[in-house]
């Protein structure tokens, strides 16, 4: 079978990798992809937007299996299209990936089944919103509704702060048509953990628990991030918070999709606030994390292809009886290099050195987030912010840290900036 990976992060890297492991799988392509991908996969040069110019090409090399990293091709349909031509293509369809595109779409569902997550409202009006926030408590989060990468969330300690938030988003645009409608819900308080699985629909299979590390800064200082780190598994996410989660988050949100004629299969990702009263949803997304894949798939010795056309057939019931994933017990840990500035402005173009030497050590894998090839002199240099994504397993956690930093240690270009402390939470 012929697989495409669409999409070109380090996420796209990892899913690669792990795909080409597949007995499944004699071929891999990569749309675009990037360097490092084409170790492993004929990248081909087609954006992961281009819904029309990816559809020939699955259809014109009969892919068995197209694997969707970002969330704005799901967004845009693309799940959609593939379907139309009996393509068989993993990820949700268009509908399906709102719970990520929109905000409101997925606080409404929420609402309407039951599911617990902050209160909130909704405004579409500037000075609505403005008038809200000074009826209501102190602090408040604000949200744009649509896709922001990210960036479309404040948490806001008092009423100006928050005003600034829906002028930035309602009155400067700064998200564009993201920004047309807010969100202004309670705060929530307590740890914050992150829950991927598969889903068909009907069954949802977890996998292995991490963490993300999202500031750009030691001690989770600084700005918000892509992500700069993950660790799987991560020990607050324990069984009891996984059946609880399963129970009044995951099976009602699966089955109020499906009330709403949207049958859900793809990756599901829910990001939770464990309150005093129980877990309740931040976010949805609909696709993979990045970092958090690459901490995961080197821990997964289970066929990924398997599992992701048991998914699109809507066989995962069986997949379970049969027994489901099983995961290597080490610890992974992954450490993101980013380029001097990121997530604010930052050169491209660095020459990168050292990556075979960290490469060559044994359970080490280095991730390729936004490299290109270079010249002759310089096989590797840098493409976009977030540039590699170290990651090394250990039998524990701390060997895994220590693994991980000893290769991220072989690697340099200029203006080179990491975390020093990703999973250091994990062992305390
Ligand atoms: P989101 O993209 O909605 O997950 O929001 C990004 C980050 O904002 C989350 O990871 C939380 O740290 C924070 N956040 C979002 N919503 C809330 C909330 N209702 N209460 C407290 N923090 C929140
Ligand atoms: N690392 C966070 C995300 O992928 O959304």
């Amino acid at each position: 079978m012929k697989v495409l990976v669409i999409g070109s992060g380090g996420r796209e890297h990892a899913l690669v990798w792990k795909l080409a492991q597949s007995k499944l799988a004699d071929k891999i392509f990569a749309a675009p992809g990037n360097a490092g991908i084409s170790q492993q996969a004929e990248c081909v040069d087609i954006k992961s937007d281009d819904i029309p110019a990816l559809l020939d090409f699955a259809r014109r090399q009969k892919i068995g299996l197209t694997v969707v990293g970002p969330e704005s091709s799901l967004a845009s349909g693309i799940v959609d299209e593939f379907q139309k031509h009996n393509l068989p293509i993993f990820g949700p369809v268009k509908k399906g990936a709102e719970l990520e595109a929109s905000k409101v779409f997925s606080k409404n569902l929420m609402k309407k089944y039951g599911i617990p997550t902050a209160a909130f409202l909704v405004f579409d009006n500037l000075d609505k919103a403005k008038k809200h926030l000074k009826e209501r408590k102190m602090p408040c989060v604000v949200k744009a509704d649509g896709l922001a990468a990210g960036k479309g969330v404040f948490v806001c300690q008092a009423v100006q702060e928050a005003e600034q938030a829906i002028d930035s988003i309602m009155k400067q645009k700064v998200f564009a048509d993201a920004g047309k409608n807010v969100i202004i819900e309670d705060c929530l308080v307590g740890e914050e953990a992150s829950i991927i699985l598969f889903a068909d629909s009907q069954e949802a299979l977890l996998l292995a628990s991490s963490q993300d590390h999202k500031r750009i800064d030691d001690f989770d200082r600084g700005a918000n991030t892509g992500g700069m780190g993950a660790y799987s598994p991560a020990p607050l996410v324990t069984e009891e918070l996984n059946q609880q989660v399963l129970r009044t988050i995951i099976y009602p949100t699966l089955t109020g999709l499906a009330a709403e004629g949207i049958i859900y299969k793809g990756i599901l990702y829910v990001g939770i606030m464990v309150t005093a009263q129980g877990p309740k949803v931040l976010e949805f997304n609909v696709r993979f994390g990045d970092p958090e894949t690459q901490a995961i798939l080197p821990r997964l010795k289970s066929d990924l292809a398997e599992t992701m056309l048991a998914v699109i057939n809507g066989n995962l019931s069986d997949y379970k009886k049969r027994g489901g994933l099983d995961w290597d017990k080490r610890s992974c840990v992954c450490v993101v290099c980013a380029s001097g500035g990121y997530p604010g402005a930052y050169e491209k173009g660095k020459e990168i050195s050292g990556l075979e030497q960290a490469g060559k050590m044994a359970d080490v894998v280095v991730f390729h987030s936004g490299t290109k090839s270079g010249n002759q002199d310089s096989k590797y240099i840098t493409s976009a912010g977030r540039v590699l994504a170290v990651t090394g397993l250990g039998r524990d956690i701390k060997e895994a840290i220590e693994k991980t930093y000893q290769a991220v240690g072989k690697i340099k270009f200029q203006g080179m900036h990491y975390r020093k402390d990703i999973a250091r939470k994990a062992l305390s």
